[in-house]
């Protein structure tokens, strides 16, 4: 399969949080300590591995352009990436898509063998919500726990995954593929970018409008996810008419923050999410 050494074109701005993020997650991995040396280092080889990081960049980039605390941000930041770190693992389980590599490097049950990745996998899932309990705002770390945890499971993530288990490929049609991708990708893209908007303390029609910018930029990460890997909605139309579909839904996302100052990173990541491998085609 498609590894994810992708293109590195967002700026300065997302390299520095990037930096900002993989050093907090390095402090609350735990390390390799006598009898649990394996599971530990297996979560963190598969959490410090690179990937693009879009999830909890979204999430300090809202934060940042609602004027909120980015030390605060942080938090949900690194939950983020731990439930998504974790849904890779169990990902490419033999299971469930048997894939051999992630990020470029062996999957974590290649390195590590089965049980130890699909333990690491629940540890890392575990460890989000202790993370999340590190926030001094108890209102916020509730509201925040209750987002991600329905993002995470039957209504989010774990049930687009079932969903597109259970569904027999020749029954699937473009609104089904829809559903699934909403839940499975788009529910932690779309509240990771909400989780930002709590931190900052963002209230009715602002919270709305950062709402509604994750879901349309979840809906389009998964279709050019689809592009590169092949699949998905190329079984419904040309890889063309994928991309001209993100664009329509990333100039509706775009839409949602107008009006916003500070909004320029934000407008970057859309675009980033858009141009995705938009090269490699042009050229082939
Ligand atoms: C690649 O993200 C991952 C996806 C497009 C999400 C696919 C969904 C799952 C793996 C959910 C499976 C659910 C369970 C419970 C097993 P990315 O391109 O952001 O990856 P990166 O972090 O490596 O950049
Ligand atoms: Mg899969």
């Amino acid at each position: 399969m498609r590894d994810s050494t992708e293109p590195e074109s967002l700026d300065a701005y997302f390299q520095n949080q990037v930096s900002r993020l993989e050093k907090a997650l390095e402090d609350f991995l735990p390390r390799p300590s006598q009898n649990l040396t394996q599971i530990h280092e297996a979560m963190r080889y598969s959490v410090l591995s690179g990937g693009k990081r879009i999830r909890p960049l979204l999430c300090l980039a809202v934060c940042d352009m609602l004027g909120g605390d980015g030390k605060e941000a942080l938090i949900p930041a690194c939950a983020i990436e731990l439930i998504h770190c974790y849904s890779l693992i169990h990902d490419d389980l033999p299971c469930l898509d048997n894939d051999e590599y992630r990020r470029g490097q062996l999957a974590c049950h290649k390195k590590f063998g089965e049980a130890i990745a699909l333990l690491a996998g629940d540890a890392l899932l575990t460890l989000a919500f202790q993370v999340v309990g590190t926030l001094k705002n108890s209102g916020k770390a509730q509201r925040i726990l209750s987002e991600l945890s329905q993002a995470a499971g039957t209504f989010g993530m774990v049930g687009g995954q079932v969903m597109e288990l259970i569904l027999e490929k020749n029954e699937l049609d473009l609104p089904m593929l829809d559903a699934i991708h909403i839940q499975k990708t788009g529910q932690l893209i779309k509240t990771s970018c909400l989780c930002g908007a709590i931190v900052a303390e963002a209230k009715g029609d602002i919270e709305s409008r950062v709402l509604k910018f994750g879901e349309y930029l979840g809906f389009a990460f998964q279709i050019v996810d689809d592009i590169l890997d092949g699949n998905g909605y190329l079984r419904f139309m040309s890889a063309h008419e994928a991309r001209e579909k993100a664009s329509e839904i990333i100039t509706k996302a775009k839409r949602e923050l107008e009006g916003f100052k500070n909004n320029s990173h934000m407008l970057q990541m859309a675009d980033f999410i858009l141009s995705r491998g938009a090269e490699k085609e042009s050229h082939t």
